[in-house]
């Protein structure tokens, strides 16, 4: 018996699209075409931060090149390697005109509220205060309809002390737990940044960290102070929300 259809929110990371390394946009586009491929087609794409290696504009502008293969609504975010206004002119958000790079969108049966961690410079992320009262704000707005909070900096300890120096701050992960808590309709977090696939919790919401586009970070907990990256298989990941329920996969990238 034929079960309900899935609605697919494809999520794609950590890019690094650089005007140095022409394989990272042929990589992009693999995943691009490995989503395009997809039957039945995603309804909306997330890409979440590290578009650009060095926040160039002939960078967004290759992303938004090789993105725009992608018939389905695509949202972006910004990472500790982008910048911020060159991200924003070539992915414009429609009304908004605060600093920071967020919005919420409808995406088929989801919402999605996009959260900007990013601080101008600095490799670590933030939720300070303000950044927690508009995500709480946002998620007030609909208590009813299934939600993924999205953001480039997973709120996750990877017990790699060299990660967890670029993450979240402690204060910062349980203030963003007590918010989730209130709002029990947020059914996933997912981010990228540490170019692995990682699952963890914050309170009993699911964390999910997405592996990279480009190139995967080592699995070592032996060295825990050196941030190594490895070609292992690029992938992305596939947000199916079946049946009330949300599930995700993720799906490697080329012949392997
Ligand atoms: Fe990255
Ligand atoms: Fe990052």
């Amino acid at each position: 018996m034929r079960g309900p259809e899935p609605f697919l929110v494809a999520q794609l990371s950590d890019p690094h699209v650089s005007d140095d390394d022409d394989d990272r946009g042929r990589l992009l586009a693999d995943a691009v075409r490995a989503v395009a491929a997809l039957d039945p087609a995603p309804g909306a794409v997330l890409v979440t931060g590290d578009l650009a290696e060095h926040g160039s504009a002939r960078e967004y502008e290759q992303v938004r090149e090789l993105l725009s293969a992608l018939a389905m609504p695509v949202h972006v975010l910004g990472g500790n390697h982008d910048d911020g206004e060159a991200l924003r002119a070539s992915f414009p958000l429609p009304g908004a005109d605060d600093e920071d790079y967020r919005y919420t969108t409808r995406c088929g049966p989801l919402r999605v509220v996009g959260c900007d961690t990013t601080l101008p410079g600095r490799d670590e992320g933030s939720l300070a205060a303000e950044r927690l009262a508009w995500l709480d704000a946002r998620l007030a707005e609909d208590r009813e309809t299934p939600t993924v909070v999205a953001m480039h900096h997973p709120p996750l300890l990877m017990g790699i002390p060299a990660w967890d120096e670029i993450g979240l701050p402690d204060a910062d992960r349980a203030a963003l737990g007590e918010v989730v808590s209130a709002h029990p309709h947020v059914r996933r977090i997912v981010a990228g940044h540490v170019h692995r696939t990682v699952l963890g919790s914050l309170g009993a919401c699911p964390v999910f960290a997405c592996p990279s586009t480009w190139i995967q970070s080592l699995l070592d907990f032996a060295h825990p102070d050196r941030l190594s990256v490895v070609p292992e298989p690029p992938g992305f990941a596939l947000h199916a929300a079946v049946a009330g329920e949300l599930v995700s996969h993720v799906q490697p990238v080329g012949d392997w």
